[in-house]
């Protein structure tokens, strides 16, 4: 017998052949009694759960966050005091493509961060962009199809994009963002993250913050030009998996700072642009980066299915000192996150051990599809039976007063709200002439698909020259349309 263990049924019963069905005779028909085998196929059939709707390819990480500044006049929160170490799992996606899809697409990057804190988990759930497309979640869904696939054809279709986004005139910050080579980075080590919506911070004075996240890459910004990315696409289509995991490997453990812009929170009020609106960032003339600690990621999962394609992250998961703010994206975000992991894990996603808070959980939930976990006596609140209580002291400060008619509509706005303005500034103040001639090339390439019409193609040039209109000759120029 040598040392290798006994291979099981899921039960722990010996397997009686790794090879071999049980059939009437060698040349037999198989027997419904072969009940290792109907185990093996039945299970086998289970073995995918639906991959995200969105940011379905992806990986992630392990690593720790360290606070080196003392912030605690501006919050409460354990994790964000001086001094403080939370282990945290990060994990990198891109958008639109399915589970097989090629990392090097030009997409937005997910850069999700569940930190495991003293308060249970904080999830921050943001983007490799400060920014976003939109600005009410009403129209999340449709844009998001008008970057997947057509319902005849299953094809992706340029048309649809530019089609929506030149329909949707506030997405030509996000999408200026996209066209430039930070729309294909490098690698995931190689680019910055964001929380991109404005947060709510309170002390333990109750006194109240907005707050920004800005997590900037120590490994620096490096990027890959549209045809690297392309090429890599058809050669590597993993590259940003494997680089995450092999610098890991080898002891290359990627960092980042943790910087924070702090609006008081009565300046919000007439603040020069909507500080809530996610296609606006806050100038940092305004309101300049504080830098107050950085994080490292340090450790590989060992089991891709259990730890990456099953971790959940939901904006929503916020711990006392920190809350939501107005912005209507994240307020959409609170309800959408945990409605589709109960739709996607199962109701009791909670209980794996990437989703699962460090601390103990003392919860009135109970049973559900695959519960291991249960609390006991007694099942209700209140009671006089000694069952967990609330703490309402912990969440004191982040009661706000607001009031207005009930509506729908757009934004109020503020003295330079303009969809156009930000976008500028990047091509004129930010960009050099290089990013500029890249970015006219990737627009070009990008809307000079075959299916996209000349009607699209003519507002595509509108609006870039809304833009600036040196860019929107560019890419009239490149288009061939006059
Ligand atoms: P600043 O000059 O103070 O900041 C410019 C910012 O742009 C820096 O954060 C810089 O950081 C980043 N940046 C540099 N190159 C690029 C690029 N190719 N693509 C995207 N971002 C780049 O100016 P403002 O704060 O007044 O912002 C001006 C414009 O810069 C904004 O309208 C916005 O488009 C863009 N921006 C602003 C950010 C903010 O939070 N204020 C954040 C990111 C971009 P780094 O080089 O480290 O990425
Ligand atoms: C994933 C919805 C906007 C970042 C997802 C998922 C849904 C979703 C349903 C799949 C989650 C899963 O199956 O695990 C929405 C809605 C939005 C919105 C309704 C707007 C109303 C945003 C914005 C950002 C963002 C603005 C970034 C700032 C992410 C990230 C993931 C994700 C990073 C992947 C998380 C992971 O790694 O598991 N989103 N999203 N989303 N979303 Fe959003």
């Amino acid at each position: 017998m040598s040392n290798r263990p006994t291979s099981t049924t899921d039960s722990g019963i010996p397997a009686p052949s790794d090879e071999f069905s049980l059939s009437v005779g060698p040349n037999g028909p198989l027997l419904l009694q072969d009940h290792y085998l109907i185990q093996k196929m039945a299970h086998f059939n289970r073995e995918r759960v639906p991959e995200r709707v969105v940011h379905a390819k992806g990986g992630g990480a392990y690593g720790v966050m360290r606070i080196t500044e003392d912030v605690s006049q501006y919050t409460k929160a354990d994790l964000f005091q001086k001094g403080k170490e939370t282990e945290l799992f990060l994990r990198f996606s891109t958008v639109a493509g399915e589970l097989g899809s090629a990392d090097t697409a030009r997409d937005p990057r997910g850069f999700a961060i569940k930190f495991y804190t003293e308060h249970g988990n904080y999830d921050i759930v943001g983007n490799n962009t400060p920014i976003f497309f939109i600005r009410d979640p009403q129209k999340f869904s449709d844009f998001i199809h008008s970057q997947k696939r057509r319902a005849d054809n299953h094809l992706h279709d340029n048309n649809m994009q530019w089609d929506f986004w030149t329909l949707s005139p506030e997405s030509a910050h996000q999408v200026s963002f996209l066209m430039t080579d930070r729309g294909t980075p490098k690698t995931w080590r190689n680019m910055h993250g964001f929380g991109s919506h404005t947060f709510l911070w309170y002390n333990a004075a109750g006194e109240k913050f907005w707050v920004k996240y800005h997590f900037k890459t120590e490994q620096g910004i490096e990027n890959l030009t549209d045809a690297e990315a392309k090429a890599i696409a058809a050669t590597d289509p993993d590259h940003h998996i494997r680089d995450l995991h092999t610098a890991i490997v080898r002891g290359d453990h990627p960092s980042w700072t943790v910087n924070v812009q702090i609006m008081p929170f009565e300046a919000a009020a007439d603040y020069r642009f909507n500080p809530f609106d996610l296609t606006k960032v806050w100038p940092h003339v305004d309101y300049p980066e504080i830098t107050i600690g950085r994080f490292t990621l340090n450790r590989n999962p060992v089991n891709y299915f259990a730890e990456v394609e099953q971790s959940g992250f939901e904006p929503s998961n916020l711990v006392p000192g920190v809350g939501a703010s107005p912005d209507k994206m994240l307020q959409g975000r609170l309800f959408s996150y945990p409605d589709t992991h109960r739709y996607r894990i199962g109701a009791n996603y909670q209980q794996l051990p990437v989703n699962a808070p460090k601390v103990p959980v003392h919860s009135y939930n109970r049973d559900g599809s695959m519960r291991f976990a249960n609390g006991g006596d007694p099942v209700y609140a209140p009671n006089s039976l000694n069952g967990p209580v609330a703490d309402p002291s912990l969440y004191a400060g982040e009661d706000y007063h607001l009031t207005g008619d009930i509506v729908r509509s757009a934004y109020s706005r503020h003295a330079e709200d303009d969809d156009y303005v930000q976008p500028r500034a990047l091509w004129e103040n930010v960009l050099s002439g290089t990013d500029r001639a890249h970015m006219v090339g990737n627009i070009v390439a990008h809307a000079s698909a075959p299916e996209v019409t000349t009607d699209t193609k003519k507002r595509v040039v509108e609006y870039w020259a809304n833009v600036h209109k040196d860019l929107g000759e560019g890419v009239a120029k490149g288009l061939g349309v006059a």
